[in-house]
C-alpha cells in the first residue's frame, strides 16, 4: 500500500512534468515564429539599406514590408543631427514591424570598427579608453581604411558590445542582429601591436560571435559574413558573384544549416538584367535562403535600393531536388515545382531562367 503510493505519487509527478513540458512547447513554440518568414512561391528576398535623410515614407514602407528579411544600415538617420543614429535604425525597425508584424529585423552592427555613423558607440567608446585596441606603447591602432578598433580580447568590450545588441533588439521587437566585418578575424592594424595580443583579439572576435549568439537565443539570428562561419546562425555574402564558387558557398551554408542571405554587389545597378545572380541563386540556395539587390544607403527620396523586381512575384514553387551539376558540360540545372527551370553555365558564368507561366 505504501509503496503503491509512492509509486502513484512518482507517476502524478511524471505526469505533471510531462504537461508541464507539453505547455512550455506549445507556448514556446510560436517565437518560432522570430525565425524569418520562408515560402518557396517566389523567391525569397531580403532588404538592407538606410535613408541618410531620415525615416521612411509610407510608400517606402510598404515596399520594405514586402520583403522576408530587413536591416537598416548605419546610415540611417545619418543627416539628422542631435539623434543617434542607432537611434534612428530603431526607429526604422519599429515603423517596418508595424507595417508588417511578420517581417523579420535586424540592427546593424560593426564587428570591431570605430564607425562615425554609429555615434552612440562611438561616444561610449571615446569615454572608455581601455576598450581601443592598442599597441605595446599604448598608441590607439587603425584598420587599413583609418578606423579605431575595439579591443575584443577584452571580455569587458564584448559584453558592452552584446548589451547594445540585445538593447536594440528588444526596444526594436526585432529579430537580432548583423554583425559586419565578423570575418575578419586576422585583420591588419597600424602601428602594428604584438603578435600575441593580435592573436587573442582574432580569438575575442570569434568569441564574441559566439557569445552574442548564445545570448540571443534559439530564435533570434546573429548575421555573419560568411557560409559556414562558426556560431552564427545567419550569414550574409555581401558580393555575390555569378559563379561555381558562390554554388559551391551556398550548399555550404546550407548543410551548416545557416540562414543565408546572397547580397548582389552594391556596384550592380539593380534595374539591370540580373539573371546570371537570379541563376546563380536559385541553383545553390536552401530553405530560408533570401536574395537582395541595393546600395547600402540613399539619401532623399532616392528609392533604388528599393527597388522591387518583376523576378520577385515570378512561381517558383518548391525545388524537386538540389542542383545537378552536369561535368562533361558545366553546367548546373534545378527543376521548381511551378515548372521553373534555371540553368547556370560554369564555363561563361551565363545562367538561363525560362519562368513558367
Ligand atoms: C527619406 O527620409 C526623408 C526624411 O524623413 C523623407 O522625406 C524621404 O521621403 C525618405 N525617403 C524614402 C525613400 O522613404
Ligand atoms: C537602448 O535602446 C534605446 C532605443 O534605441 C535607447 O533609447 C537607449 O538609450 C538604449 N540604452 C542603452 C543603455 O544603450
Ligand atoms: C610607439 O608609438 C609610436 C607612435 O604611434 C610609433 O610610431 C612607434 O612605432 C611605437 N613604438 C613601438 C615600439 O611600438
Ligand atoms: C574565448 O573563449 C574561451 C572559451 O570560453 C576562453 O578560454 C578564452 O580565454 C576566450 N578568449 C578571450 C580572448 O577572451
Ligand atoms: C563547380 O562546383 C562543383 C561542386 O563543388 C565541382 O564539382 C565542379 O568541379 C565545379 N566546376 C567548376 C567549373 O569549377
Ligand atoms: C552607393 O552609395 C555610395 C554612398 O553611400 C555612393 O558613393 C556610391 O556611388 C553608390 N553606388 C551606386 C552603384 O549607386
Ligand atoms: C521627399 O518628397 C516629399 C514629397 O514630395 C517632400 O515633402 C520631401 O521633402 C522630400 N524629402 C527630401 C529629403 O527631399
Amino acid at each position: 500500500m505504501h509503496v503503491n503510493c509512492i509509486y502513484h505519487s512518482h507517476r502524478d509527478i511524471n505526469f505533471v512534468m510531462l504537461t508541464f513540458t507539453l505547455l512550455v512547447v506549445l507556448f514556446a513554440s510560436p517565437s518560432w515564429a522570430a525565425l524569418p518568414q520562408f515560402s518557396w512561391d517566389t523567391l525569397p528576398v531580403f532588404f538592407h539599406s538606410s535613408n541618410t535623410t531620415g525615416q521612411y515614407n509610407d510608400d517606402a514602407l510598404k515596399t520594405i514590408a514586402k520583403f522576408q528579411m530587413a536591416t537598416f544600415d548605419k546610415g540611417m538617420g545619418r543627416s539628422i543631427k542631435n539623434i543617434d543614429d542607432e537611434d534612428e535604425m530603431v526607429l526604422a525597425m519599429r515603423a517596418i514591424k508595424a507595417a508588417n508584424p511578420k517581417i523579420a529585423t535586424y540592427f546593424y552592427m560593426n564587428s570591431y570598427k570605430d564607425l562615425p555613423p554609429m555615434t552612440r558607440m562611438a561616444r561610449e567608446l571615446s569615454e572608455h579608453p581601455n576598450y581601443y585596441l592598442r599597441d605595446s606603447n599604448g598608441t590607439r591602432v587603425k584598420n587599413v581604411r583609418g578606423f579605431y578598433a575595439f579591443d575584443l580580447s577584452n571580455p569587458e568590450v564584448r559584453q558592452w558590445w552584446l548589451n547594445i545588441c540585445l538593447n536594440a533588439t528588444k526596444f526594436a521587437n526585432g529579430d537580432g542582429c548583423y554583425c559586419d566585418s565578423s570575418q575578419r578575424e586576422n585583420a591588419k592594424f597600424y602601428p602594428e601591436p604584438p603578435a600575441k595580443k593580435l592573436k587573442s583579439w582574432g580569438e575575442g572576435l570569434l568569441n564574441l560571435t559566439r557569445d552574442v549568439q548564445e545570448a540571443l537565443g534559439e530564435n533570434k539570428l546573429l548575421i555573419g559574413k560568411y557560409p559556414g562561419q562558426p556560431y552564427v546562425k545567419a550569414v550574409q555574402m555581401e558580393a555575390f558573384e555569378p559563379t561555381n564558387d558562390s554554388i559551391v558557398s551556398l550548399m555550404l551554408g546550407a548543410s551548416h544549416g545557416q540562414v543565408v542571405q546572397a547580397h548582389v554587389p552594391v556596384t550592380i545597378d539593380c534595374s539591370s538584367d540580373l539573371t546570371n545572380y537570379l541563376a546563380t541563386f536559385l541553383i545553390g540556395a536552401g530553405q530560408y535562403f533570401y536574395f537582395g539587390c541595393g546600395n547600402w544607403s540613399a539619401a532623399g527620396n532616392d528609392t533604388t535600393p528599393l527597388t522591387w523586381l518583376p523576378e520577385y512575384d515570378k512561381p517558383l514553387g518548391p525545388p524537386k531536388s538540389t542542383g545537378v551539376y552536369n561535368s562533361q558540360t558545366g553546367v548546373w540545372s534545378r527543376l521548381f515545382a511551378s515548372g521553373t527551370e534555371v540553368l547556370f553555365d560554369t564555363k561563361t558564368n551565363k545562367g538561363t531562367i525560362k519562368w513558367s507561366q
